[in-house]
């Protein structure tokens, strides 16, 4: 394959309704970042444009908790997102923002085009409508059961346990999230974008990468199988036409020419990635450039990073959207990333399970490279994944300080000490035990050699979006280094051997200098420091990879003999037990009930891991709906004793119990029978909810519910008072 001419890759427009997490940074975020950096360091036109995404219910929603306007929401999170990516170092070229004029203009002009088009079915439909405050419920307005995984708190436009996107009309149970209510019926006219026309060459386009015409646009093995599955899943269950308005107050109008159009705003997953348009055409501005070739060039390659929750909107509803206006280019890739889970847990920000990215800054000044670091390790590039502190911790210490770090601090340390700071000059037969080839001999000419093609190794790597692989490669050249010194001991050779001493230093110098490159996609505060250290340029991110690959392939010296290097300084912290206490004790204390993290078991966290409980469930119901004190103060529930229990016939589950209130007796079924014999269980102590409506079950009406703990593998255990606790008291 040719190369691309240019390079357009996105990030997902996070929302501007709250702060980012290390899940994010992993998905979206720093793929995207690690990829740019290297197409700069290659010498390639690239643009990476990203942006707050300030529209849909998922503002105004936040907006009404927070007592303050959308726009003022979106002011505050676009801000504080802004800072923080540019922060941990995401390298945008554009950060823009959904709100602007120009966005507004682009994403109207679409809507346009689409409907002379005849892209949308205009059509009336029933929608939910809350009448207690006069609105209709769009998307995140609605919650009820997911009919896919039965999440009691699924959204009317997608389910965030399973991932699936829903319609408001599929939910079981909906409710109002504005008041609760269920919500009653009402007619609307909406333009639904007919995607049940597109299906045929999406699913060519997907599956063999070849457009109507036959021309191979991707190869379609470059993508992740995760990706084109979801995608195929969802073209086997149907496409169909999909509503690209909606009735609200906050949002894009939909072009006021269009009969109908009043109150009407556009579908903000409509506007959304059109905000990767707009924000193109505003760096091309910013910039004196020309935004279109960057989009309806055929020699470009568009990518999209993005979570796997965002897969649908970018490899079907974006491209249908693209594809039906005209004269778009659509991805070559979408390398979307899977879930990131800490300490056991899903990352969720509204149980504040969450490492929160600009936190993690103000409290850990200065190791930003660190945490960029630990998450490409840990990046669910092909599967979900994990972080955990005490990961964090080792990981850090084993690799960045005592690897890295160490290597380069004893290079520069023993080059001032022999050479005062001078590249040493070398005699190029002179041999030395290799730092790659374990056992061999080396020269410096050798080790070049196999430095280029750990390099080569690395870069296919990159290329590829294997960001975990490449990473690892930039640590093995590391440890090679680190070897290089080991068996070598220049600090022992240097009065019998001085002539060897020089190769091996130089040889060492050389692969600091390549590192100082290679780190930069990754750690590039750190790549900065190195690259200070050996008194060299800062690098512009303009082909300077590809400057040290032509370097080693003519074998000529990334640092040249009698070069001065800088002073050795500090380039990673070792991470103490205090910090990380602190930081795993934060996360337990905001739980509102505290629940001890899960410690991690891969191999190596196995042995540090081994003192922390290991029965912890991995997995927890979902929180119900939040519900006011009214409505629990509602409830009657008292403390009670069995008195008597017996099988109920032909029920496999039920016993029937008698218990004693103290003040009476009742009779209640109990679906227990599977977990206590009857006998064993007269006497008990039990907590019993005593107002609950009675219900006739197996011809026996049952008076009450006896209130039972279940853990994940579905045991009951019985919940009680005090032993010789009283009948008839309440529980509050
Ligand atoms: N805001 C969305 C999310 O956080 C992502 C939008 S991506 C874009 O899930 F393509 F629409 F911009
Ligand atoms: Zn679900």
């Amino acid at each position: 394959m040719t190369l691309p001419k240019r390079y357009l890759v996105t990030s997902a427009l996070p929302y501007a309704n709250g702060p980012l997490h290390i899940g994010h940074l992993a998905g979206a975020y720093l793929p995207a970042d690690i990829y740019v950096r290297y197409l700069r360091l290659m010498g390639r036109d690239v643009v990476y444009v990203c942006g707050s995404d300030e529209h849909g219910a998922a503002i105004t929603v936040k907006a009404r908790k927070e007592g303050i306007t959308p726009q003022q929401v979106v002011d505050k999170y676009h801000t504080m997102l802004r800072d923080t990516l540019f922060g941990i170092g995401i390298s945008f070229d554009i950060y823009h923002r959904t709100t602007e004029p120009i966005h507004y203009e682009t994403s109207q002009d679409f809507f346009r085009e689409l409907l002379k088009n005849g892209q949308f079915e205009e059509k009336m439909t029933d929608q939910y409508y809350d009448e207690s405050v006069g609105q209709f419920l769009a998307d995140r307005y609605i919650i009820g059961t997911c009919p896919n995984c039965a999440n009691p708190d699924a959204y009317g436009d997608q389910c965030e346990k399973c991932g699936t996107s829903l319609s408001p009309t599929e939910l079981i149970n909906p409710r109002s999230t504005l008041s609760g209510s269920s919500p009653v019926m009402r007619p609307t006219k909406h333009w639904f974008l007919k995607l049940n026309e597109h299906e045929q060459w999406l699913r060519e386009w997907i599956n063999t990468g070849k457009n109507e015409a036959g021309v191979q646009l991707h190869d379609p093995a470059e993508w992740k199988n995760h990706v084109t599955g979801q995608c195929n899943s969802w073209l086997d269950g149907g496409l169909l036409p999909r509503s690209m308005t909606r009735d609200l107050d906050w949002g894009i109008p939909v072009p006021p020419e269009v009969p109908g159009s009043e109150n009407k705003v556009l579908y903000v997953w409509l506007d959304a990635p059109i905000g990767y348009i707009s924000a193109t055409k505003q760096w091309a501005k910013d910039n004196g450039k020309d935004w279109q070739p960057y989009w309806k060039s055929e020699d470009t390659a568009l990518i999209h990073f993005i979570g796997k929750d965002n897969i649908v909107f970018h490899c079907v509803i974006f491209p249908i959207v693209l594809k039906a206006h005209g004269g778009y280019i659509l991805p070559v890739n979408v390398p979307a990333n899977q879930f990131l889970n800490l300490e056991g847990r899903k990352l969720s920000t509204s149980k504040n399970w969450a490492v929160w990215v600009h936190e993690f800054l103000e409290e850990m000044p200065g190791q930003g490279d660190a945490l960029r670091y630990n998450l490409i390790k840990k990046m669910p590039e092909q599967s979900d994944s994990e972080f955990t502190w005490k990961g964090y911790q080792e990981t850090t210490n084993t690799e960045l300080v005592n690897n890295l770090a160490n290597f380069v601090n004893r290079v520069l340390v023993l080059t001032h000490k022999y050479y005062e700071g001078k590249v040493p000059e070398y005699q190029a037969d002179m041999t030395f035990k290799s730092g790659f080839e374990v056992g061999a001999d080396g020269t410096v000419a050798s080790e070049l050699a196999q430095l280029n093609h750990k390099i080569t190794e690395l870069i296919g790597f990159i290329e590829s979006f294997n960001f975990r692989d490449a990473l690892r490669l930039v640590m093995e050249i590391s440890s090679a280094g680190n070897a290089v010194l080991q068996f070598n001991e220049p600090w022992k050779a240097i009065k019998e051997q001085p002539e060897t001493v020089k190769a091996v230093m130089n040889t060492s110098l050389q692969i600091v200098a390549a590192l100082a490159v290679l780190s930069r996609p990754f750690i590039p505060e750190a790549a900065n420091r190195l690259r200070e250290m050996l008194a060299l340029p800062a690098l512009s991110d303009q082909g300077e990879l590809k400057g040290l690959l032509d370097a080693l392939g003519n074998g000529e010296p990334l640092l040249a003999q009698g070069h001065i290097i800088g002073e050795a300084a500090h380039l990673f912290s070792r991470v103490t037990d205090e910090v990380i206490e602190v930081q795993v004790q934060k996360l337990v204390d905001n739980q509102p009930i505290s629940v001890a993290p899960v410690p991690e078991t891969t191999v190596s966290d196995v042995a540090t891991a081994s003192n922390q409980p290991t029965s912890t469930p991995s997995t927890y119901e979902a929180l119900k709906p939040m519900i006011q004190y009214d409505d629990f103060a509602k409830m009657d529930i008292r403390t009670g004793t069995i008195l008597t229990a017996e099988k109920v016939e032909k029920s496999k589950k039920l016993l029937k119990l008698s218990v004693d209130l103290g003040f009476e007796q009742r009779t209640i079924l109990s679906g227990i029978a599977e977990h206590f014999s009857p006998e064993d269980i007269v006497g008990q102590q039990v907590i019993v909810l005593a107002n609950l409506a009675p219900r006739m079950m197996m011809g026996t009406e049952s008076q009450g519910m006896i209130l039972m703990a279940e853990n994940s593998e579905g045991k009951l255990s019985f919940v009680s008072p005090a032993a010789g606790w009283p009948e008839g008291m309440g529980v509050k």
